[in-house]
């Protein structure tokens, strides 16, 4: 069986940027606040009506492609994780398709939606076309275009001051090299907390045709926090439109799971976190970050973080990271790297791969 490698690598940030004092105007928050509860200092936001998430993706697919030394049309598969989507349907793994210009049919475009941890969702994914020879070269994107979504009042603040704008790709090929590649991937899930971290409309629970049809259909949600009636109108009023985020329960559930699900990889391979040469963990809070830095007994060099510059980017994060310290020379061949995640779902997972 073959190994899968990352044979090329991108990212891609949208110019304009926006400061903690920027959004300080619009809501009640500050810098202080903000960089002391979270490292951010700043983030990106795309350009209103010519950035989408799926043309930033495109951005940073097209770095990956040639530094993987392909051609687009060499592309045989594309997995796309996001939970910023231009569209509720059709979803952005055929816009990248149609942005990259690759006309070729036969291949398959995937979409996924594990939030956080899209991108070691569709690595696991990916592993396991490549390793069965199925595929050999799969195009993986992780973008994100919170900012198109954000609640930019004060009643929205816990969440809008954390989300940056910004795409990373990574094309995945197979590998014969002794030691090299995906060593391992663990996914996780935990559904019994799902509204902790979420935007539940434009949602199909509503259950208004039901009403009408005047079929009594209970789906377990309390209509007056999740909304019986289907409209526009009711969501804007209940503040369901925007994403919803119980910060300290999802901060105390992260901290626990990172190292748990860091540890579980380690395990399964026979190695230990002394082994680990770069940690690249979801960049979601630097305090989470610092926290299992600190857990896992790993120097500051082991440890990439740049939630600083772009705030959480979600689906975007573990690969706009790995590609920047790539670029800088953090990440060299026979290196461990390790990335991890946990996010909305609960969904989470971790990755270890020999460069
Ligand atoms: O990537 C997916 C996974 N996401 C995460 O892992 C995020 C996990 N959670 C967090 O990172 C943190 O919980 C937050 C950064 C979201 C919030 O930080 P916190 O230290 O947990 O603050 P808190 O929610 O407990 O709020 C503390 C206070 C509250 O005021 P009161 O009730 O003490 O008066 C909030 O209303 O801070 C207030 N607050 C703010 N103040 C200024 C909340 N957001 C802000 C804000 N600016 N932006």
């Amino acid at each position: 069986m073959y190994k899968t490698k990352i044979a090329g690598i991108g990212h891609y940030v949208p110019e304009k940027v926006v400061t903690n004092n920027d959004l300080a105007k619009v809501m009640d928050t500050s810098d202080e606040w903000v960089q002391e509860r979270t490292g951010i200092k700043e983030r990106r936001y795309g350009e209103k009506h010519k950035e989408t998430t799926a043309s930033m993706g495109a951005k940073a697919a097209a770095i990956a492609i040639e530094r993987a030394g392909i051609q687009k049309e060499d592309i045989d598969f594309i997995i796309f994780g996001t939970l910023s989507a231009d569209y509720y349907f059709p979803g952005c793994g055929v816009l990248l398709q149609r942005e990259l210009g690759i006309t070729n049919t036969e291949i398959g475009a995937l979409d996924i939606r594990n939030q956080c941890s899209g991108f070691i969702y569709g690595l696991s994914i990916a592993d396991q076309f490549i390793k069965t020879g199925m595929y050999k070269n799969i195009l993986l994107v992780g973008s994100e275009m919170h900012s198109m979504g954000l609640e930019f009042s004060t009643q929205g603040r816990n969440v809008t001051v954390i989300f940056g704008d910004g795409a990373g790709a990574v094309v995945l090929q197979p590998t014969e090299k002794d030691g090299q590649g995906v060593l391992t991937t663990k996914l996780h899930s935990d559904g019994t907390y799902a509204e902790k971290l979420a935007m539940i409309n434009p949602g199909s629970h509503g259950g208004y045709h039901f009403d009408k049809l005047g079929i009594d259909v209970d789906f377990g949600y309390p209509d007056e926090e999740y909304g019986e009636i289907f409209t526009t109108q009711h969501m804007l009023d209940n503040n369901q439109l925007y994403p919803n985020m119980e910060g300290q329960f999802v901060f105390k559930l992260a901290v626990q799971k990172f190292p748990e699900v860091i540890n579980e990889a380690l395990d399964e391979v026979g190695l230990s976190a002394t082994d680990i040469d770069m940690l690249v963990p979801h960049q979601a809070n630097l305090r989470i970050s610092q926290f299992v830095q600190k857990r896992m007994g790993l120097s500051d060099d082991k440890v990439y973080n740049n939630i600083q510059k772009y705030g959480n980017t979600t689906a975007a994060s573990i690969p706009i990271a790995l590609c920047e310290a790539w670029e800088a020379g953090k990440v060299k061949e026979g290196d461990l790297v390790c990335l991890a995640a946990f996010g909305s779902g609960f969904t989470w997972g971790s990755a270890l791969i020999r460069w």
